[in-house]
């Protein structure tokens, strides 16, 4: 799915394309790179992403990891999540969002927009229902 000859005029619910077209000529030479030096796992350019994402991050170092889906798992572990816990997010993402969530054995808890007030959140009922629980 693409925006480039998007003839309908609709909006696509998803567009992975268009970014990597503005970004090709940097990703093609990086990939060449990599190819070069069978550098795919760990190596001198994978510590050189991580040390000038740290610094963009401004964070003290930064790991890089095989996938969005390991990030968001050790950022939930690293952040004290275990077995037994809820983590509160939303229905509208990606699997791998939930499934972090699994993964860390905690149990997902979807909160949404409140459609009768348009930009409220209706998490509100959820976080008492849980602190009731704990509390
Ligand atoms: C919002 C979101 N979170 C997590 C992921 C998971 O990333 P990965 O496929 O690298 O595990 C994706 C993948 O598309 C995503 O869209």
């Amino acid at each position: 799915m693409s925006t480039i000859n998007n003839s309908s005029n609709q909006i696509p619910f998803l567009d992975l394309v268009t970014p990597h077209i503005e970004l090709q000529s940097e990703l093609t030479d990086v990939f060449h790179q990599v190819l070069r030096t069978a550098g795919f796992v760990g190596g001198a350019m994978v510590e050189e992403f991580e040390k000038s994402f740290a610094e963009f991050c401004g964070a003290k170092h930064a790991i890089a990891v095989n996938s969005g889906t390991d990030a968001l798992r050790f950022a939930l572990v690293a952040a004290g999540v275990k077995h037994g816990d809820v983590v509160i997010t939303v229905p509208h993402t990606f699997i791998a969002t939930t499934e972090a969530i699994s993964q860390a054995g905690a149990q997902p808890e979807f909160v949404d927009i409140d459609s009768r007030k348009a930009a409220g959140v209706s998490g509100t009922h959820v976080l008492s229902r849980w602190l009731r629980q704990v509390g």
